[in-house]
């Protein structure tokens, strides 16, 4: 099966599940690191965000909550977008954010954008689900602009063996298909969840990625060692 449908399947099955397992999953630890990669994007009040593969909104609703201008959720799936709608009508806060923030169901890697249209382009846990993750950087650098920041949030392919490793990769691989099994009563989602993180390129040659899409200035900051980074980059010309 091509990996966009697969990964369609995956979404549409953990959808209404998706932040309840988020949060088992990292034991709660997501929520630090999207407040951190929140800061990161440094929000203020003029500048736009696109938040690619949004899924339920949780750093466009940062964005905002910080200070940010206005800001478009993006997402393959239609059926996390709605989780999001349904998410921020129960807790009440949809009326909070519904003059500033849109959402749109459209690919990453054919992005529906004028060129240069946004200061700020993010995508959290979402570049290693996509089919082409050269073409989707090409779509986000394209899409922001000039002078604008890109910023993404991922899974690190394990590339030693330290302690951290050791103990995520055996809870990743026993216990988040398990887990999986529990909420949603199925775990092959959850095994394509741990498995992309393996096929994902490693640090240096995604940061080679993200400079031949025309990306300046890459840093990364590793959030949880072997685990988690934050890529960081600017476009500084057309
Ligand atoms: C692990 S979730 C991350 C959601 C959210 N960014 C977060 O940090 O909680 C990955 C998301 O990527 C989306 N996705 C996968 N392939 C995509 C594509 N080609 N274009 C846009 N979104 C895509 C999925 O539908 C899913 O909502």
């Amino acid at each position: 099966m091509p990996k966009q449908s697969n990964v369609q399947k995956v979404f549409d099955a953990v959808a209404d599940k998706y932040d309840l397992m988020n949060s088992l999953m990292s034991f709660g630890l997501h929520h630090l690191w999207k407040k951190k990669f929140i800061a990161m994007i440094e929000p203020y009040k003029t500048h736009s965000l696109l938040d690619v593969a949004g899924g339920t909104g949780d750093i466009a609703m940062g964005f905002l909550d910080n200070g940010g201008g206005k800001a478009i959720i993006c997402d393959i799936n239609n059926n996390m977008l709605i989780a999001g709608d349904k998410k921020r009508i129960d807790n009440g806060s949809f009326n909070k954010y519904k003059e500033n923030l849109s959402t749109m169901c459209e690919d990453a890697q054919d992005l529906p954008f004028e060129d240069n249209s946004f200061d700020r382009v993010t995508i959290s846990f979402g570049i290693r689900n996509v089919e082409s993750i050269q073409k989707a950087l090409d779509e986000m650098f394209r899409v922001t602009k000039v002078g604008g920041k890109f910023l993404c949030m991922e899974f690190l392919r394990p590339e030693s063996d330290t302690i951290t490793r050791k103990i995520y990769d055996f809870f990743s691989f026993n216990c988040i298909p398990m887990i999986g099994k529990i909420v949603i009563g199925d775990e092959k989602p959850y095994q394509y969840l741990v498995d992309s993180i393996r096929a994902f390129p490693k640090k240096d040659d995604f940061i080679k990625m993200l400079e031949e899409s025309g990306f300046k200035m890459v840093k990364t900051k590793v959030l949880l060692k072997d685990v988690v980074a934050i890529y960081t980059c600017y476009k500084l010309s057309k």
